[in-house]
């Protein structure tokens, strides 16, 4: 397969052939001309990432006949048939067989390459969909860091240099630009990764419990320890602990942490005998940490020995050229999670997401992604499309869209189990779904 080939075109008449190349190349698409289905064959596999144009009528084995090896030998690649004027009837019949479109004879040159652009666009989603399914089923699933920002780049390189190592790393960012992103992949891409990536919120457990939660115990340690506990340190040995939220990490536990960390062994709670642990260290924090330290409350020798290395990640208004990416990831990821079509955005939707403040950065984006998917109108029911002088079937209808919308976007758009929840018929639900566009 020749490299950035993107249009395998078949026709057997030279003349035609040459000019139709030639006005695809003007187009700037990458062009192999070729004179027969035969010579087109080999060329056609399921990885070839461009699309057929083939005429119909053609010496040797036909159009038709490519179509038909082409369903088999390369699935999923557009086929494109041109076709003889008056044959409406046959291409109609290629297009229930699988063709893409068809265009007849006499065709200007906008009107094919317009076709073929089109084609393209589906293919390069297709084929983006297979890798990001192919990921998915991966053991780095969901580890990719999106981004093109010179910040994200940054970040990406970060990872890469540090992750093969056992050095601490701090990572910091506001709410939901993704610290336990980074957290992961950085577990991930290190040797590490066969051990458990294990997380501990330290703004989520309580002061009481937490010195167990992290070190462990033994039966009787404390009143309520009944059997003996291992700790997230111990537990997370030969991987990484991801410590979220470091800042709230109370003072006492602090000392506690780092001596563990100076001496590289643990005892559990009401035990003697000292552990050793391999653990590596990544931090996420969400406030200025420096400005804690100053004012003391948190360890500045604890805060040296974490931050070895610092990560941080801007909030999304402060790298903008990231929000578009990111969103056509999130809409693959949701395409091929609900078994929904990717919806191609439009110039002006690109430049609305530019525009939005974003205060719950990239989560808030995903969900607005997952949204725009399964065809959740954004905000939900929007009461103040209504009116008082809206007629009260118009405001129950209103209504009624916006809890199939959210029940569909709380079953990931399984429609059987939303009619479930909703107490309804499945064919009832089909038709309203269909009836209000969702
Ligand atoms: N650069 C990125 N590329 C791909 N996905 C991202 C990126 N940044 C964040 N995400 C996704 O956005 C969501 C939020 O990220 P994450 O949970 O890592 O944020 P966080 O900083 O830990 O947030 P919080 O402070 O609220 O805990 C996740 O689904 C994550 O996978
Ligand atoms: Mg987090």
């Amino acid at each position: 397969m020749q490299d950035g080939l993107r249009v395998l075109f078949v026709e057997d008449e030279p003349l035609v052939r040459q000019a139709t190349a030639q006005s695809l190349e003007l187009a700037g698409f990458s062009v192999l001309a070729l004179p027969s289905a035969e010579a087109a064959m080999p060329h056609l596999s399921p990885e070839f990432p461009g699309v057929l144009v083939t005429d119909v009528r053609l010496t040797g084995a036909s159009g038709l006949d490519l179509l038909q090896h082409c369903r088999n030998a390369a699935p999923g690649v557009p086929v494109i048939l041109v076709t003889g004027h008056g044959d409406i009837t046959m291409a109609v019949q290629a297009m229930r067989e699988g063709a893409y479109d068809f265009i007849e004879k006499p065709f200007g040159a906008d009107r094919l390459t317009e076709t073929v652009r089109r084609a393209l666009e589906r293919r390069a989603l297709e084929l983006e969909n297979r890798a990001l399914r192919r990921e998915l089923a991966g053991p780095a699933a969901g580890t990719r860091i999106i981004g093109r920002s010179p910040a994200i780049e940054q970040v990406r390189m970060l990872v890469a240099n540090v992750a093969a190592t056992d050095v601490p790393v701090m990572i910091n960012g506001e709410t939901g630009t993704g610290k336990e992103l980074v957290a992961r992949s950085l577990h991930a891409l290190s040797p590490r990764h066969h051990a458990p990536f294990v997380a501990l919120n330290c703004g989520a457990v309580p002061e009481a419990i937490f010195e167990s939660e992290m070190f462990g115990h033994e039966a009787g340690a404390f009143t309520g320890a009944g059997k003996r506990r291992v700790g997230k340190l111990e537990h997370a040995s030969g991987g990484t602990l991801f410590l979220d939220e470091i800042e709230s990490m109370p003072l006492a536990l602090q000392v506690k942490l780092l001596r563990v960390l100076q001496e590289g062994t643990l005892e559990r709670l009401g035990s003697n005998a000292s552990i050793a642990i391999d653990v590596r260290i990544v931090a996420a924090a969400k406030g200025d940490m420096e400005a804690l330290v100053a004012q003391g409350t948190f360890r500045q020798d604890l805060y040296y020995r974490l931050n070895v290395v610092t990560i941080p990640l801007p909030p999304l208004r402060e790298r903008r050229e990231d929000i578009v990416p990111l969103f056509e990831h999130f809409m693959l990821v949701a395409a091929v999670r609900y078994q929904r079509p990717a919806p191609i955005l439009s110039e002006l939707q690109r430049q609305a997401l530019m525009q939005r403040a974003w205060p719950g950065n990239v989560r808030e984006l995903r969900n607005a992604a997952d949204r725009l998917v399964l065809g959740v109108p954004e905000g939900g029911a929007r009461a103040d499309a209504l009116d008082d002088s809206t007629p009260l079937k118009e405001r129950m209808e209103h209504y009624e869209r916006a809890v199939i919308a959210d029940t569909l976007a709380r079953t990931g758009g399984a429609v059987s189990q939303a009619a479930d929840l909703l107490q309804v018929g499945k064919a009832t639900l089909y038709d309203k779904i269909k009836r209000y566009g969702l």
